[in-house]
């Protein structure tokens, strides 16, 4: 009888029945789901090192295209990178990664990733449609439970660096990443030169600090529009830029000239850095090779991995990492 349980519960008096209600069954396998996910989260988040979110106030400013470009310089350093793809309704991720049409891979009951360009694992919702023109109509509470299963469920392995696309706007999606996932080390917001998203992305700024995620930075994205071409060498040549400016350079020793248009406003993003006191990350150039690789699927930091883009990016990619390091040795909120 040592190893009998012991038992204060008398099975004759039935009002003291220890057998919960359905109700009360139903409750306690929520808390246990609940509980048991907050643990696998934490789990997920210690076997990857850093955690980047992307975000922007106002729409198509090129987030998904940052958010891939930070990815694929990250792996040309030889890094382990993740791509969470949180756009429901708009997910275009898989589509810049060469991905169109995957579904996920599911084993154990845990979701694989799939790996597009130079090894990156994508996560996207995009890979729950059944057809990539129906749109995902999912209300607040289902969708944002959706996340956090997503999140719970994937099973990432090691990671150097998980990359987190959003839709835009200061919505909720952000706010059950970053209470879902610990540790995350900041955002970057993306912006373009023009005032309106120079606004928005200011909301941003401010959201970062209900969210208690430092702000890594800001990046200018379409940030001038750059001209190459020959000539005779020491020719003078001009060029009519936009607002009516002219642009004026010499060609090289050997023929060549290269002059960058600003296609809208100049310095919004750092300006915006300015003010709020985070850190300006760079600029990224108006290439008109990324809208090419948004729709046939390869990127442009692959189809030019040193190219003038891909440079932009890694010289973005260092600034974050720079901010990274600072916030892992001083552990302050830039913000
Ligand atoms: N630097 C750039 N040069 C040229 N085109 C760009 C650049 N960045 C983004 N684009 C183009 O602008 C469009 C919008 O970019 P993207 O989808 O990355 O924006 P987004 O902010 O993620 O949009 P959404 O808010 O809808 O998620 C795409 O067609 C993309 O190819
Ligand atoms: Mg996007």
């Amino acid at each position: 009888m040592a190893d009998s349980p012991v038992s204060t519960h008398d099975p004759k008096d039935s009002s003291q029945s220890l057998e919960p209600s359905p109700q009360e069954q139903k409750k306690m396998e929520q808390a246990y789901a609940q509980m048991k996910r907050k643990m696998t989260m934490q789990e997920i988040s210690k076997k990857i090192k850093h955690k980047i979110m992307v975000l922007s106030g106002k729409g198509g400013v090129g987030k998904s295209t940052v958010s891939t470009g930070l990815a694929l310089s990250l792996a040309q350093q030889g890094l382990s990178v993740g791509i969470l793809d949180i756009d429901i309704t708009g997910p275009n991720v898989p589509k810049m990664m060469g991905l169109d049409g995957r579904r996920l891979h599911v084993e154990s009951g845990r979701i694989h990733p799939a790996q597009g360009h130079l090894g990156v694992k994508v996560i996207s919702m995009a890979f729950l449609l059944d057809n990539e023109d129906t749109p995902v109509v999912w209300r607040g509470p289902i969708k944002l439970g959706a996340i956090q299963q997503f999140i719970g469920d994937v099973e990432w392995g090691s990671l150097d660096y998980l990359i987190i696309d959003f839709p835009p706007g200061t919505s909720d999606e952000p706010l059950t990443v970053a209470q879902s996932l610990p540790d995350i080390d900041g955002m970057v917001i993306v912006t373009t030169p023009q005032d309106v998203a120079l606004l928005d992305s200011r909301k941003s700024i401010t959201f970062s600090e209900s969210l208690k995620v430092p702000v890594l930075g800001v990046v200018e994205n379409m940030s001038g529009y750059t001209i190459t071409g020959n000539a005779a060498p020491g020719t003078d040549i001009e060029i009519a830029a936009p607002a009516g400016k002219k642009l004026k350079t010499t060609a090289d020793e050997n023929g060549a000239f290269s002059v960058t248009l600003d296609i809208f406003k100049e310095g919004g993003g750092k300006n915006t850095a300015e003010e709020f006191g985070v850190p300006f990350l760079g600029a990224l150039p108006f290439d008109p090779g990324f809208v090419r690789g948004g729709d046939d699927g390869v990127h442009r930091i692959v189809s030019e991995p040193e190219g003038a883009s891909a440079v932009a990016f890694a010289a973005v990619v260092a600034a974050i990492q720079e901010q990274i390091v600072d916030s892992d040795s001083s552990s302050l909120e830039i913000i």
